[in-house]
């Protein structure tokens, strides 16, 4: 994937797939209904027919592209890649599957493409809103049709967070007090909206623990934006496991790193 055109074409390509399916999202809830089950014996963690539906509709295109893919899909039924050698696609067909059962809105389909542990593209639609975000470093961040601006750096006391809430609750390092330095904090119930406030400007931060396809397309779309996507240690995230990961400005994510320290 070296040469920026075939990256283009592929981000239109599946651009195309992942408005279509946005659109069959809605509909199939509305003429047949959801169905809703736990997975792990966790109550909170859910699946649906949608969840399901849609990620095998996505490993089908993939692999008609390229019978030899690779994945790391959030729901069960395809092996899930043992490294990030070559080229690996992750699916996280709905992001925020809560606030799709209970309050049908703020949720999003995702995908990402890596090649050899390096984000290339990612995609997340906002399906209530029809936004879809995609790009990468070559092509740059577009909101549909439009191209973004890169983000202007602000301070923690500037910036309006985005956290996990459960984890400010129980009281995690450093959750609390970067909610409390923060000019507001946030807790939206998706990863994928969350990182989509971060590239509407309308948020400058985004720290939580997030598995492999919560990550990645929103990775793919910060960096290229010109956010500082880290664990809390300063180091890269590991794609193929999950990560306590800062999505923010630089001085923000400076300021942090000096807070997990002291
Ligand atoms: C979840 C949401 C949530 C985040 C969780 C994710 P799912 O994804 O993104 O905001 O806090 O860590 O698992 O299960 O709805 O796809
Ligand atoms: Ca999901
Ligand atoms: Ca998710």
């Amino acid at each position: 994937l070296s040469s920026q055109e075939k990256i283009k074409e592929i981000d239109d390509l599946v651009s195309g797939w992942i408005k279509t399916l946005a659109v069959q999202t809605k509909e199939q809830r509305a003429k047949h209904g959801l169905k809703v089950s736990n997975k792990d014996g966790d109550h909170r963690n859910l699946v649906t027919n949608i969840d399901r539906a849609n990620q095998k509709v996505l490993i089908d295109k993939i692999l008609a592209l390229d019978p030899d893919a690779h994945f790391v899909c959030e729901e069960a039924g395809e092996a899930r890649a043992q490294s990030m050698d070559g080229q690996v696609w992750f699916i996280d067909p709905i992001d925020g599957t809560l606030n799709f059962v209970l309050e049908n809105r703020d949720y999003a389909i995702m995908m990402a493409l890596y090649e050899d542990g390096e984000p290339v593209l990612g995609w997340i639609c906002d399906v209530p809103a029809a936004r879809l975000f995609h790009g990468g470093q070559k092509t740059g961040i577009y909101e549909n049709e439009r191209a973004l601006e890169p983000l202007t750096d602000k301070t923690l006391t500037d910036s309006v967070v985005i956290v996990s809430g459960r984890r400010l609750v129980v009281g995690e390092k450093p959750y609390g007090e970067l909610a409390q330095r923060a000019c507001a904090f946030r807790v939206l119930g998706s990863a994928g909206i969350s990182f989509t406030r971060l590239f509407a400007g309308s948020a400058q931060a985004y720290l939580s623990k997030l598995s492999p396809w919560d990550l990645a397309a929103g990775r793919a779309l910060a960096e290229g934006m010109g956010y500082q996507v880290k664990n809390l240690d300063g180091t890269s995230p590991n794609m193929l496991l999950s990560n306590s990961v800062l999505i923010a400005t630089s001085s923000i994510h400076r300021e942090v790193v000096k807070m997990v320290k002291d």
